[in-house]
């Protein structure tokens, strides 16, 4: 019972790496987003065909690798094949599709904090939420850096509450849901997860004054970010760390 204990943030968290700067959910997007002086990450984590968290966003291999088709009907060494990084610039073609297991070693040589969204294929929601949590709570060592899971797919967190329960989880929606409160305690969600183009400014301030950490994704302006947050945004998922922490 109770909420979990909210995770240390820092204000600017690299939006799937540094998507901006580096091939999404890539191992190079990770690397990229700490030299730049992110000191957290988000990315998106969803299973092959034999079950494995891998770091992709779309539920279709078009848009970010050389493969076709749905990343659901792939195993991993199918999507081992494929390349990650070319789509984005000729010096990134080589990188892969990575397991959750590399990231989250990649993520521990580097010391950054990680905010994991699992984001399943439709109708696996709970494999999916029950597969990252149990990664991590096998390889995330306790006294490791900071850790916050979070989902669009209340099956999915049910499932990682199950699997993980001490590792902090954060709801992910759009706009504020109408029954966000009940949603964050009945999830036992500490943070609250939403698209900055559609939450209002006195609506931050209210969250604020109650006591919700609330994550914006995507803020690509400094200006845009240092509105967000003097309104009581707790921080802002970004695409291009360097630009804000550069602006703030
Ligand atoms: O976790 C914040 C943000 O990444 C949610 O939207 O589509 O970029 O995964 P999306
Ligand atoms: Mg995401």
């Amino acid at each position: 019972g109770g909420q979990s204990a909210t995770p240390d943030l820092s204000p600017v968290i690299g939006h799937r790496g540094a998507a901006a700067r580096a091939p999404e959910n890539t191992l190079a997007g990770l690397r990229k987003a700490h030299e730049l002086g992110a000191r957290w990450v988000e990315f998106d984590v969803m299973l092959t065909k034999d079950g494995v968290p891998v770091l992709i966003h779309d539920e279709t291999l078009e848009r970010t690798t050389s493969g076709r088709g749905r990343v659901a009907d792939h195993t991993l060494a199918e999507l081992r094949a494929l390349d990650a990084g070319a789509w984005f610039a000729p010096a990134f073609a080589g990188e892969r599709v990575p397991t959750l297991e590399e990231a989250i070693a990649v993520l521990l040589e580097l010391g950054l904090h990680a905010n994991v969204e699992i984001k399943p294929a439709k109708g696996r929601e709970v494999a999916t939420g029950e597969a990252v949590a149990r990664m991590l709570a096998r390889t995330w060592p306790t006294d490791g850096p900071r850790l916050l899971l979070s989902s669009f797919e209340h099956p999915a967190l049910e499932a990682a509450r199950r699997t993980a329960p001490s590792i902090p989880r954060g709801l992910l929606a759009e706009e504020l849901p109408a029954d966000w409160e009940e949603a964050l305690q009945a999830l036992d969600c500490a943070t609250l997860h939403l698209d900055h183009a559609k939450v209002s400014l006195a609506t931050l301030h209210l969250l604020a004054e109650r006591g919700v950490p609330v994550l914006l994704y995507t803020v690509n302006t400094a200006t845009r970010a240092a509105e967000l947050l003097k309104s009581g945004a707790a921080a802002v998922f970004t695409d291009a760390p360097d630009t804000l922490l550069a602006g703030l």
